[in-house]
């Protein structure tokens, strides 16, 4: 494949904007969403139990978890889930997430984990959309929310992959070639 892409070019911060723009969330989304955060606080420590219960039954997942603090893990996961609530998905929020995905990238843990614990995170989204007047339409706002992060998460680590990749075959563009497979 030798075409270039236009979404080749955007890098960095640029990144972030874009994905906020693709999600198109409706002011009504955000305001739902907003109506939600209590409900989701109180929901939050029920999820980060599970979360880790989830994360410990699986001896290469638990291994990560051995030499950190539990109580501050528990904290800031309760802290992550209240925020898909906040309302407010701007840059400032898409950084913020981006630093939570680099943490990961920096323990050395592969992707497929963080991505499979959708499984847990979902159903306690949808339980506290479920709770809303309007059902469907925070369902819906979740889901986007829910997108943009996994989409922050993995834009985390493909940008450390394609940066050590370009940095050894001496620029991004052969990179993106050659992670083509062609
Ligand atoms: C949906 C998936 C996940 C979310 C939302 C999440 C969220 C978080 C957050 C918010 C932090 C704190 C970051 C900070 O210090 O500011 C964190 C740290 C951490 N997470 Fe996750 N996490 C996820 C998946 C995983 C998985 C699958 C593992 C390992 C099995 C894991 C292991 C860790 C470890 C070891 C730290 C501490 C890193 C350090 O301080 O050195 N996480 N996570």
């Amino acid at each position: 494949m030798s075409q270039e892409r236009s979404s080749w070019l955007i890098k960095d911060e640029a990144t972030l904007t874009e994905l906020v723009t693709l999600m198109n969330l409706s002011a009504d989304e955000t305001t739902v969403m907003q109506e939600l955060q209590e409900a989701a606080r109180v929901a939050a420590p029920e999820m980060t139990k599970a979360f880790y219960e989830r994360l410990f039954a699986h001896e290469a997942t638990a291994e990560y978890l051995r030499d950190v603090s539990m109580d501050r893990l528990h904290g800031m996961v309760q802290e992550w889930f209240s925020e898909l609530f906040c309302g407010q998905y701007d840059a400032d929020y898409a950084r913020r997430r981006m630093t939570i995905g680099q943490i990961h990238v920096k323990i050395g843990l592969p992707v497929r984990y963080p991505l499979a614990m959708l499984d847990v995170v979902m159903p306690f989204g949808e339980s506290v959309a479920a709770t809303y007047a309007n059902p469907a339409l925070a369902t819906q706002a979740f889901r986007k929310v829910l997108s943009l992060d996994v989409a922050i998460f993995n834009q985390a680590y493909e940008d450390n992959q394609l940066k050590h990749l370009a940095e050894l075959v001496g620029g991004e563009r052969l990179a993106r070639r050659l992670l083509t497979g062609t």
